[in-house]
């Protein structure tokens, strides 16, 4: 059994932070979305696992991720040219896949839920494709599936106008090889892709044994701000253990589930858990409030602050109103004059969303 995961992509609805990075890597309590993928499917017990990459952020995906062997894997590389649809990937893929049964994973998709039981089901049924169901309110952003009173699937369609149910296909699936054959007997879909729904409903027309599993627990696709937002929360809540590797002075507070990583400083700073704070970050008279993720080398001075991420490398200072629900990205610079501003000055990247509420 292989694995793949889908690393391309342009990211457009997590703009502007896509601009200079994959949305993969974007990090939930720290860690790159991706990285949570890999670990779910060698918890499984697969560790021979391709990662597809585009031309545009692949070196990075590279670069940050590596051979494997820090998560007990080995990991190949796969260009894929051109964003040409999830069924393209697996063509692409195929040198790599062979004959092997695999999981297909979306490297911007997380379960609670662990894979071993979906896999033993899988190959203990010998199913051609085993997918992954769960209710959602907006069926039309998702592929939707209707299935019988046995959980065999009737009927896919991606992104439908009008659904047939409100049942959404999660980004990770279980194949069999017969799904290459499904592949290249498919055609590209409006949108100009090779849809995976298409190459499934090929199998259903084939009567190939098609199955589906609904998922319990949360299942996040952290493509946007808030679904970021969502996700950190819940990771910090479900996940994150103390950690005090950092230097905490007297004069500071800590409540809760708060990790602070080596080489950072806290000074005179209220800190309510769940709170993760990476390495080398300097945060001096702040209180920084539940569900913040604060990346390595941050700086925050006179800061107030919660359920809110805040990437390497940025520094905010002085800001006295409380900084809630908000991403700020890489070395980004945030700075309020100590007495009520007399003018506001910026310098704004494309795409950035700034409420002064
Ligand atoms: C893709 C699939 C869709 C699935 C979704 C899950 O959509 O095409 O069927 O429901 O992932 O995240 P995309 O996120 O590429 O729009």
């Amino acid at each position: 059994m292989k694995a793949i995961i889908l690393s391309g992509g342009k990211g457009t609805r997590l703009r502007p932070l896509t601009y200079t990075g994959a949305k993969q890597l974007v990090p939930v309590a720290n860690k790159p979305i991706l990285w949570y993928g890999i670990e779910a499917i060698v918890a499984a017990g697969i560790t021979d696992i391709g990662i597809i990459i585009s031309p545009e952020t692949g070196e990075e995906v590279k670069l940050k991720t590596g051979d494997g062997e820090r998560f007990g894997a080995n990991i190949t590389y796969i260009l894929q040219e051109k964003p040409a649809g999830l069924a393209h990937a697996v063509k692409v893929a195929r040198p790599f896949l062979g004959d092997d049964p695999f999981v297909m994973y979306l490297g911007d998709n997380l379960i609670q839920s662990e894979l071993g039981s979906f896999l033993n089901d899988f190959k203990e049924q010998h199913m051609d494709a085993l997918i992954l169901l769960r209710p959602v309110a907006n069926p039309t952003a998702f592929g939707v599936a209707q299935v019988d009173a046995q959980g065999r699937v009737l009927h896919l369609v991606e992104k439908p106008k009008v659904p047939p149910s409100n049942l959404a296909l999660v980004g990770i699936y279980f194949f069999a090889n017969t799904i290459h054959d499904a592949i290249d007997r498919i055609r590209p879909s409006a949108r100009g892709e090779l849809e995976i729904t298409d190459a499934i409903q090929d199998l259903i027309n084939y009567q190939k044994q098609v199955e589906a599993r609904r998922i319990e627990g949360w299942w996040l696709d952290t493509g946007k701000k808030d679904d970021l937002l969502e996700a950190n929360q819940i990771i910090l809540d479900t996940c994150l253990q103390s950690d005090m590797a950092g230097e905490v002075d007297a004069q500071s507070q800590i409540f809760g589930r708060v990790r602070v990583g080596s080489g950072s400083r806290l000074i005179n700073c209220t800190v309510r858990g769940p709170v993760t704070i990476g390495r080398d970050c300097h945060l001096e008279n702040c209180f920084i409030g539940p569900y913040s993720s604060i990346a390595d080398q941050v700086t925050l001075v006179d800061v107030d602050l919660e359920h809110s991420v805040i990437l390497q490398g940025a520094t905010v200072t002085g800001i006295h109103q409380r900084i809630v629900d908000s991403v700020i990205g890489q070395r980004a610079r945030l700075k309020a004059a100590p007495q009520r501003p007399k003018a506001l000055r910026f310098m704004i990247g494309d795409d950035s969303q700034i409420e002064l509420t």
